[in-house]
């Protein structure tokens, strides 16, 4: 496997319960926030918190049958996942399949803004959720 350096972290993902009150903190701390936009194939509304380099995304579930529902019910509400930009997806994942890695889908989607990511599963990762997007070219 070929090693990279040219990956960055995108964005941290937060589960919450409610985006009004999540909001409300980063407001507190001084922070601008994106509009709302409404995922529906991920049954999430989220929020954009741009800091210096990458960004927070706070997930509010639209349903109960949401994996986001699911994991706050599970766990509650917090570190929900990271999320790594990459500059070529396909290639990435087609090593983490030949070395055996979990995906929790099996193929790439198609996300908001046409950004195509996929998910690693924590199984495969020591615990933690891992989100990989592909670098706008
Ligand atoms: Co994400």
């Amino acid at each position: 496997m070929n090693l990279k350096t040219d990956f960055a972290l995108d964005h941290l993902g937060i589960a919450v319960n409610s985006l009004k009150a999540a909001k409300e903190i980063y407001e507190k701390l001084g922070l601008a926030l994106s509009a709302e936009e409404t995922v529906e194939a991920e049954q999430v509304r989220l929020v954009m918190v741009p800091l210096e380099g990458t960004r927070i995304e706070l997930l509010e579930p639209t349903s109960e049958e949401s994996v986001i529902a699911r994991f706050i019910a599970k766990r509650g509400e917090g570190l929900h996942h990271i999320c790594l930009r990459v500059p070529d997806l396909a290639a990435v994942v087609g090593e983490l399949q030949q070395e055996g890695v979990r995906l929790v889908s099996k193929e790439i989607k198609i996300g908001a803004g046409g950004h195509r990511y996929i998910f690693v599963h924590p199984s495969s990762t020591g615990g933690v959720l891992i989100e990989l997007v592909e670098a706008a070219h």
